[in-house]
């Protein structure tokens, strides 16, 4: 596929087929990827958590929102996404260096996962990216580090059959302003 096609393919999926899994490999090809992205003064302050464990999934799933819980009952790896604070948009000495702080590195993950499930689309794997979750939840139950800020959970898997309509988008003028 080229750039344009995996631009159009890829879709939020919240239908999975139970039958047809993500290998460790393909998570890592996807990690891969997401270190291609630029990052400020390249501080790739982007952190990965892989759950494939059963056990762990259900704990994961539990910090998700009821309607998540249903829209990942059926795959079988996810990833949870965290940024290193006061790094990305931070001088040597830890201060910001300008307004929006910590907001770079949200900006930069951002940017990595976009690279991710681009990715995964190339390689056929279906994804969404799930924001509604709890943070502290998940946490507790990766262990991650107080020095990340936890951010978003990315399911991973097949859709089912199903024809998935893409959910439209404002028109380009509406948000383009040009100078000319
Ligand atoms: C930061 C972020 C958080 C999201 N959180 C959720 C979520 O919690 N639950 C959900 O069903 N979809 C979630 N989505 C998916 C969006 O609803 C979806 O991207 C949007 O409707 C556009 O559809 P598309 O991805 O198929 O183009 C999230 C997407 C992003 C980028």
């Amino acid at each position: 596929m080229n750039l344009d096609e995996v631009i159009a393919q890829r879709r939020s999926v919240r239908e999975y087929r139970g039958d047809k899994e993500v290998t460790k490999e393909q998570v890592r090809e996807l990690i891969k990827s997401a270190q291609q992205a630029p990052s400020w003064k390249n501080s790739q302050t982007g952190r990965y958590y892989a759950i494939f464990n059963k056990d762990k999934m259900m704990e994961v799933r539990a910090q998700l929102v009821e309607q998540n819980q249903i829209v990942t009952k059926d795959v079988n790896a996810v990833i949870v996404s965290t940024f290193v604070k006061n790094r990305s948009g931070f001088n040597r000495e830890g201060q910001a260096e300008n307004e929006l702080g910590n907001g770079w590195g949200c900006y930069d993950l951002g940017l990595q996962n976009a690279f991710l499930i681009l990715k995964a689309t190339d390689l056929g794997i279906d994804s969404i990216i799930l924001g509604l979750r709890d943070a502290k939840g998940l946490r507790r139950v990766l262990n991650i580090p107080d020095t990340e800020e936890v951010v978003s959970v990315i399911a991973l898997g097949y859709k089912k059959e199903i024809e998935i309509l893409a959910p439209k988008r404002k028109e380009l003028d509406s948000i383009l302003t040009v100078y000319e």
